[in-house]
């Protein structure tokens, strides 16, 4: 018999086994290889000893019950290792299987966090118990990283809550549920107010089921709501793939059609054989693609920028305790109920008493609908916003330790806001500006202390957006690097890190992707493939109507101040074919967007999107200019990847985790890809098969689709792009 190292076996004089998830070797339990041998060695045991045996309680020692399958092993499948991944899946499975149907009872006392092969760790128990503790979190969250649960996570939820409700509760979206609510949903059986009770009530379950057993092994149980052999259940399956479409926007994500087949596929076969359908879906999606690209941002890359890995060393952590916000418009007010929900006081001043009260009242509804929605309560509503001051008067910004700037974006305002007022507050507070697009370096220009300038660039609605890009000018100092890493994870957000240049990263590479679906509108094609191009690609907006939220006279305002300032220093403007649409769009048919109440779409009375302009067609859209769906596609996400790679050759990006993670929640590059660069390194055909579809795009679209050097070299050296940390 192997001994169990993971796994630590109690036995009380009652002959009660408590087995305790410790492995030794990380702060975390996971299901890794040292995990499966301690699993068949305690199975052997609890088989061989079972006479002397009264129940059996899962717990762990570890701050997180179970962490679930090893992202690191996992990330590293590959079509030729993927039969190992099945046969020691289905080792566990089966395992899990025999202590499942020993006939003793087994009680799961989830004393932390049980997702994914925690929670299936779980289910494989008669009774679960979960110890309510803040943020301790219960759930399948597989789907989100493009694998579904493949511990026994789909055969369990389908035959406990039913195909429907396991589907939309547990496994298509990856819920997370506080323990509470994970009792409401029927995910769990009981929670616990403290460890003891925990136990204790673990052990009463033990003592009032001697003979336990799950449902599904109970005589004539069926899966509740029934399966697709039942006309009344089939009757309902077609709304499923709707369901889906309406998740993924068509875009190609293959877990969560992996897991509609395994759920409904499994619900028709006995249990055994569900499981090994279940474990073949789940090798095929942690071999294919998608889960690398989504394991490689979602936990590695988002790990590293989160953690600082761009953060100045050496520099002391530091808190902000009263953050002036200037300007109280629509970003400032959002910026100034972020600070307050993070504990910080805030100092919120505009023009005049008026303009900043009306900015605090955007918290007031923020904090009306987040108390009647039940996610926080009347008390902490009134204790936030009592944290906001706002103000006309410059004077009350005595004190402050950090200013954030978010007045109208001119260069000459921002210059004049922060001259009122460098010297009222603290000597050293933190300079920051909330520019989109202006570089920072002119912008710190206009203050004294320009070594603690900084950008700190938020995205709208701030209360939801959750990255900030922090963005370095010439002359901003470590320290002040440093402090705004920290702020902006003190208010529980993302920050990457990049240098200054005009549009930093994300405006700048945005702005491709928009020009590029205005392009093709101007070259003709039609102006609703153009939007289904987008959508299907897996972008959350569509790309003209995204252009109309933002309005088309500000790329235009933008473009020609860029013209001058490039043909001022000599240069030349590269120009591109949207150019010329936004024009005649603004200038000639009078449609600025939907702040003008006319764009691409036309919009109600009540400020809706209804649909797009039939003018469109009239003035743009020709006969026989269409071309393949997957150029279109590709000729937006091309157009953002080549740009970054040039932002990275530029020495704007300096690091492939920011890209990814910016890219991915700053501007809405689609999650499948894993980031902007990861979407190249995970092209068909790697990097030398992205340069030689990129030199096909740009001799049918133009030269901005030319791979730039960076990625024709690393092309040839066999290189992907990866930070070497
Ligand atoms: P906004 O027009 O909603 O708000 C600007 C506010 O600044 C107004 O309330 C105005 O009264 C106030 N203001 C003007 N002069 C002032 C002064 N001397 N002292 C104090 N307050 C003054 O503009 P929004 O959209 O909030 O943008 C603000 C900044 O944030 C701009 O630099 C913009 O480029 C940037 N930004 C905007 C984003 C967006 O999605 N709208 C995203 C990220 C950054």
């Amino acid at each position: 018999m192997t001994e169990s190292t993971t796994i630590r076996w109690e036995q009380d004089r009652t002959g009660l086994v408590t087995l305790v998830l410790d492995d030794p070797d990380q702060s975390a339990n996971t299901m890794n290889a040292a995990f499966r041998a301690s699993l068949a060695a305690v199975t052997d045991r609890l088989e061989a000893e079972k006479d002397t045996i009264r129940g059996i309680i899962l717990t762990s020692a570890k701050k997180t019950f179970f962490a679930g399958g090893d992202l690191r092993d996992l990330i590293r499948v590959t079509p030729e290792t993927a039969q190992e991944l099945f046969d020691g899946g289905l080792e566990i499975k089966r395992n899990l299987r025999r202590i499942e149907t020993l006939g003793k009872p087994v009680v799961a006392a989830l004393n932390g966090a049980a997702l994914g092969g925690g929670y299936e760790l779980a289910l494989a128990c008669h009774h679960r118990v979960a110890l309510d503790a803040p943020g301790s979190k219960i759930g399948c969250p597989e789907v989100t990283l493009g694998l579904l649960p493949g511990g026994g996570g789909v055969v369990r939820t389908v035959r406990l809550l039913g195909i429907a409700d396991a589907l939309l509760k547990v496994l298509l979206q990856g819920t997370q549920y506080s323990p509470r609510k994970a009792l409401e949903n029927g995910l769990i059986d009981d929670v616990a107010a403290t460890p003891e009770e925990l136990l204790a009530k673990a052990r009463a379950f033990v003592d009032a089921n001697p003979e336990s057993r799950q449902p599904w092994d109970r005589p004539g149980h069926r899966i509740p709501g029934g399966t697709p052999a039942n006309p009344k259940f089939a009757a309902n399956l077609p709304a499923f793939p709707a369901t889906l479409r309406k998740q993924t926007g068509g875009a190609p994500y293959p877990a969560p059609r992996a897991i509609l087949a395994a759920a409904v596929e499994g619900s028709q076969v006995d249990f055994e054989t569900a499981q090994v359908i279940e474990a073949r879906y789940f090798v095929e999606l942690a071999a294919g693609q998608t889960s690398k690209n989504m394991i490689q941002a979602f936990f590695f890359d988002l790990q590293a920028v989160n953690s600082g890995a761009n953060r100045p060393k050496g520099v002391e952590p530091r808190q902000v305790r009263r953050v002036a916000v200037l300007g109280a418009g629509m970003m400032g007010a959002g910026i100034a109920y972020s600070c307050a929900r993070a504990g910080i006081d805030v100092v919120l001043k505009d023009v005049s008493p008026e303009a900043a009260a009306k900015g605090k009242d955007y918290s007031g509804k923020l904090c009306a609908k987040a108390v009647s929605r039940g996610r926080t309560t009347q008390e902490k509503a009134d204790a936030l916003l009592a944290r906001i001051t706002p103000t006309a008067d410059p004077a009350d910004l005595a004190g402050c330790d950090a200013v954030i700037e978010a007045v109208f974006e001119d260069t000459a305002l921002k210059h004049k806001v922060f001259q009122e007022i460098e010297q009222v507050v603290a000597p050293d507070a933190l300079l920051c500006s909330n520019t989109s697009t202006l570089p920072i370096t002119a912008l710190a220009e206009g203050v004294e202390r320009q070594e603690d300038f900084i950008g700190l660039h938020f995205f709208s609605p701030v209360d939801k957006m959750p990255l900030v890009e922090i963005i370095k000018g010439e002359r901003t100092g470590d320290e002040a690097l440093a402090r705004a890493f920290d702020l902006v994870r003190q208010i529980r957000k993302t920050p990457i890190v990049v240098n200054d240049s005009r549009g930093f990263f994300t405006s700048r590479v945005i702005g491709h992707f928009i020009n590029e679906g205005v392009a093709m509108v101007g070259e003709g094609i039609e102006p609703a493939s153009v939007e289904q191009a987008a959508a299907q690609c897996g972008y959350p907006a569509k790309v003209l109507s995204l252009m109309d939220e933002l309005t088309l006279t500000l790329p235009q305002k933008i473009r020609r101040e860029s013209r001058r300032a490039v043909e001022e220093a000599g240069g030349t403007w590269p120009g591109h074919p949207a150019e010329a649409v936004i024009d005649r769009m603004v200038d000639e048919f009078g449609r600025p967007g939907r702040s003008g109440g006319v764009g691409f779409y036309e919009y109600g009375e009540d400020g809706g999107r209804g649909a797009l302009w039939p003018g469109l067609r009239e003035h743009f859209t020709r006969a026989g200019s269409e071309i393949p769906f997957e150029d279109m596609q590709e000729r937006m996400l091309f157009s953002e990847a080549l740009d970054t790679v040039r932002l990275l050759e530029e020495g704007v990006l300096t690091s492939v985790a920011d890209a990814n993670i910016g890219s991915l929640f700053g501007i809405g590059f689609p999650g499948w890809t894993g980031g902007v660069l990861q979407y190249i390194n995970g092209y068909d055909g790697g990097l030398p098969g992205f340069v030689a579809r990129a030199r096909e795009l740009a001799e049918r679209y133009g030269d901005r689709f030319t791979p730039p050097a960076l990625l024709v070299a690393k092309a040839e050296r066999g290189e992907t792009f990866t930070d070497a940390r």
